[in-house]
């Protein structure tokens, strides 16, 4: 089979020679789902009537990229090359433009009354010659047109009789990026910022057009270029060429920019002594500033706000409302257009976890329900997904019910902080889906999360979706070659919400990796369960993502949320676990439902399981709709949890020689890494939950490991046994480090039978040193490698301890395995333990 791709990938490259560069370069996962591989032989008649030229009416620089970008597809995916013609066809033609534009050269050509940004794909009669149309009400729609017609002939559809219209469901489709003018990316784990570096914007912006092109293919028009957490330096005069550059880059594109800005910048920067919203000083400042930069930029998008919320000044300083400091922003934008986006992620992170009626999952709703209808027309509440923070599960944010006069968006995190940081595969449309298509009950009609934001519900005039996506300088984006799937997913939904996450993954897996039917079935089929899986292993029932929240929010640390002002509770004891969070016992959030939502979730009956635990707290033996225990739950999803991540790894195995060997080798090594870190998580939260409820697995297997040997068991030299914190990070609780320079060395006779094993050595890698390690099975050295992973770490625990596995060795009885560790500057060649096993085969 390999053979037959190499040929495959042989005859392509001799066919379209010019094409040759870019296609080794997709490879890499930078072209992502645009990659315009050649259309397989059998497929290509059917593409054989697409006209010889294009032509576009029209000369903006969005209609130009349109038309380009149709001659790179074309010339990519069929190998021919498109003629261009300008104003008229001359023959039959591809015929790009407006429905004006379209008009005045066809008469008999009639508009469809379409939304902002639509498109129609049709054939027409355009000066008696038979041409295929991509038109639109403006041009960003006859671009969006392009990229559907090129998408369907990557995915080997037909585009006879083509007659199809598409108009997106909300006029917001933002992306946003977290990224900090050092080149940082808050939450990034793709790489440095594709914008700033070193306090500036970065000379060579071609990767910024790149992303504002896959923006544009799936129909995003907009994007919040830095931090939330935002630094008022870009806002300052000197700052405005800058990101005029920025601007420039994206307007082809269609993607307008817009800003995150520090509400106290009128103090900070603007030299005055308040930033009261209600000082009219301020108010005048916010005008000018805003008028400063339309005059460079007259497309810029708005601002987006963080204020009163995880330590950012806001208009609480002076007793003001968000409204109030929403407002007197939204002024001085309404003259051009813009609008802002305020963030209804606004909570007390002091909060006194002692007082069990206290309950972060409140704030938003408390904050922001009393303030519908003081917004004005062009302010958005921009409200994450859940009530917490981008947990692994969480039910719909109460908030999106509450609003009928005020324009919403809901806030996604295609950057995977919670959920595996894009190391872990985790493909979240299906969570996204559950959210969207929530009833919130807000009228006597269903008002279902996708018509809320969308401001269909309440006939309010704007409003959608946003993706916190964080993209970075990694060859494939975000880190991950498969969690591009993600910002497709994000950029699909934000356009169409109807869709099913199983549509979403058929198209990305064809467009990324071609209509193959054995790759698109196992990629489909991962990435479709992966969501659930990663929770099945982090965040069991509805307790949120059991993760380290006060670091990394990586690697598992179940007691982190606990006992601090963060208020992500879980209220785990040696008798319970989960919030109360009823009306009648608890902390009464489930009140800010409507009646029959709350009325589902405040009851311990009705709730359903994979959100028990959010809604009330139960006893470890509370028996489940399942049947099964709360603790049982707790150790049987873990323990399935990890063996489905170890199954990626076979069922991703049996893709190799129908992927490229670049983008296979890199989904592997992450899958590799990603079943011995649910080990990891398995065993923490396994662990945790024996020692604290005292409750055995039924089935034996938490605190059994068998073929497991603890390092500090091991005949050490040199290397000292170390107590890791937490615990249960690590096997035993504990590890072995060496701080000789010369190295040290962990041994033990083997004592098992002949035969053939493999043996996984788990291991701590952290990021501020490169330990070497080589393992020996007497004189003979079978492995040695170095720890230079990028994991979230600087030292041993949950986040650090990765793996690596020997397969295939021959062992005897009487053996001396022995694994010596090298330390590198603040790493102490740590391990963990080692597992021998009889070889899978
Ligand atoms: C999370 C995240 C922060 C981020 C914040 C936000 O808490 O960890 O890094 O700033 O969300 O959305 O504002």
């Amino acid at each position: 089979m390999r053979h037959r791709s190499l040929h495959k990938a042989f005859l392509a490259a001799a066919l379209f020679g010019s094409m040759q560069a870019e296609s080794v370069r997709a490879e890499s996962g930078y072209e992502a789902w645009l990659r315009y591989a050649p259309v397989e032989q059998a497929a290509r008649e059917r593409y054989a009537s697409l006209p010889a030229s294009v032509v576009v009416l029209g000369d903006s620089a969005v209609l130009a990229a349109a038309q380009r970008e149709m001659i790179r597809g074309v010339q990519g995916m069929l190998g021919k090359t498109l003629r261009t013609d300008k104003g008229q066809p001359l023959g039959r033609s591809i015929v790009l433009g407006t429905f004006e534009s379209i008009h005045a050269v066809a008469p008999d050509f009639h508009a469809r009354d379409l939304r902002e940004d639509g498109f129609w794909l049709t054939t027409a009669e355009v000066q008696g010659l038979r041409c295929l149309v991509i038109a639109a009400p403006t041009e960003r729609g006859v671009l969006y047109g392009v990229f559907a017609f090129l998408s369907k002939i990557a995915r080997n559809e037909s585009i006879a009789a083509l007659d199809e219209v598409q108009q997106p469901y909300a006029p917001i489709r933002w992306a946003d990026q977290w990224d900090n003018l050092d080149g940082r990316i808050e939450r990034g784990y793709g790489g440095p910022s594709i914008f700033f570096d070193n306090g500036t914007v970065r000379a060579d912006l071609s990767r910024v057009a790149d992303y504002a092109r896959l923006l544009a293919s799936v129909g995003i028009n907009g994007c919040a270029i830095n931090n939330v957490n935002a630094d008022p330096r870009a806002l300052e005069d000197s700052f405005l060429p800058q990101l005029v550059r920025i601007a420039d880059v994206f307007r082809p594109w269609g993607v307008r920019i817009s800003l995150a800005v520090d509400l106290s910048s009128p103090q900070l920067i603007g030299g005055l002594d308040t930033f009261d919203p209600l000082d009219p000083r301020v108010g005048e400042w916010w005008r000018k500033k805003v008028d400063e930069i339309y005059q460079r930029i007259p497309d810029f998008g708005g601002f987006v706000v963080k204020a009163d919320s995880e330590g950012r000044m806001g208009p609480s300083t002076y007793g003001r409302t968000p409204a109030d400091a929403a407002n007197v922003i939204a002024q001085a934008l309404q003259p051009h257009g813009g609008v802002v986006f305020y963030r209804a992620f606004v909570y007390n992170h002091h909060l006194d976890w002692r007082e069990p009626k206290n309950d972060r999952a409140k704030a938003a709703y408390d904050n922001f329900h009393p303030l519908d209808g003081k917004f004005a027309d062009n302010v958005i509440l921009q409200i994450k997904y859940g009530p917490i923070d981008f947990q692994v599960r969480e039910p719909v944010s109460p908030l999106f019910g509450g609003l009928e006069k005020t324009n919403q968006a809901i806030e996604l995190q295609v950057t995977q902080e919670y959920t595996g940081q894009q190391r872990h595969l985790c493909f979240l449309p299906p969570m996204w889906k559950e959210m969207l298509d929530f009833d919130l009950h807000a009228a006597n009609y269903a008002t279902r999360v996708k018509d809320l934001v969308s401001g269909k519900t309440f006939h309010r005039p704007t409003g959608g979706f946003v993706g916190v996506v964080n993209v970075g300088m990694d060859a494939n984006w975000l880190g991950h070659p498969l969690a591009m799937a993600n910002l497709y997913g994000f950029g699909r939904l934000a356009w169409d919400p109807n869709l099913s996450a199983q549509t979403i993954a058929e198209e990305w897996t064809q467009l990324t990796f071609g209509n193959d039917p054995a790759v698109r079935r196992t990629i489909e089929d991962m990435q479709l369960a992966s969501w659930r899986i990663y929770e099945s292993y982090t965040g069991p029932l509805g307790a949120q993502t059991l993760t380290d929240i006060l670091g990394s929010h990586y690697g598992p640390g179940i007691e982190s949320s606990e006992n601090n002002g963060w208020g992500q509770w879980h209220r785990a004891d040696h008798q319970g676990i989960g919030m109360d969070r009823s009306v009648a016992t608890g902390t009464g959030y489930v009140g800010q439902y409507r009646a029959p939502v709350a009325k589902m979730f405040e009851s311990v009956e009705s709730t359903p399981d994979d959100l028990l635990l959010f809604f009330h707290h139960v006893p470890y033996t509370h028996g489940l709709h399942s049947g099964k225990t709360v603790i049982q739950y707790i150790y049987d999803s873990h323990y399935e949890g990890a063996e489905r991540v170890a199954d990626y790894v076979r069922k991703w195995k049996s893709l190799k020689g129908y992927v490229d060997e670049e983008r296979y080798a890199a989904v592997l090594a992450r899958l590799e890494y990603q079943a011995g870190h649910a080990i990891v998580w398995r065993d923490a939260i396994c662990n945790w939950f024996l020692r604290t409820s005292g409750i055995p697995d039924a089935k034996g297997r938490v605190g059994n490991y068998p073929g497991r040997i603890e390092a500090e068991a091991m005949h050490l030299r040199g290397y000292v046994p170390v107590d890791v914190v937490p615990w249960e990070n690590a096997s035993g609780g504990q590890a072995v480090e060496c701080s000789q320079r010369q190295g040290c060395s962990a041994s033990l006779q083997f004592a098992g039978a002949a035969g053939s094993y493999e043996i996984d050595v788990q291991y701590f890698d952290q990021n501020n040193g490169e330990s070497k390690f080589r393992i020996s099975v007497g004189d003979h050295l079978v492995d040695e490698w170095v720890a230079n992973d990028h994991l979230p770490a600087t030292k041993i625990g949950g986040d650090s301890s990765t793996r690596r596995r020997i397969t295939g060795l021959a062992l005897r009885p009487g053996d001396e395995i022995r694994i010596e560790g090298i330390p590198d500057r603040e790493e102490h060649a740590p391990l963990d333990y080692i597992e021998i096993r009889p070889s899978e085969e």
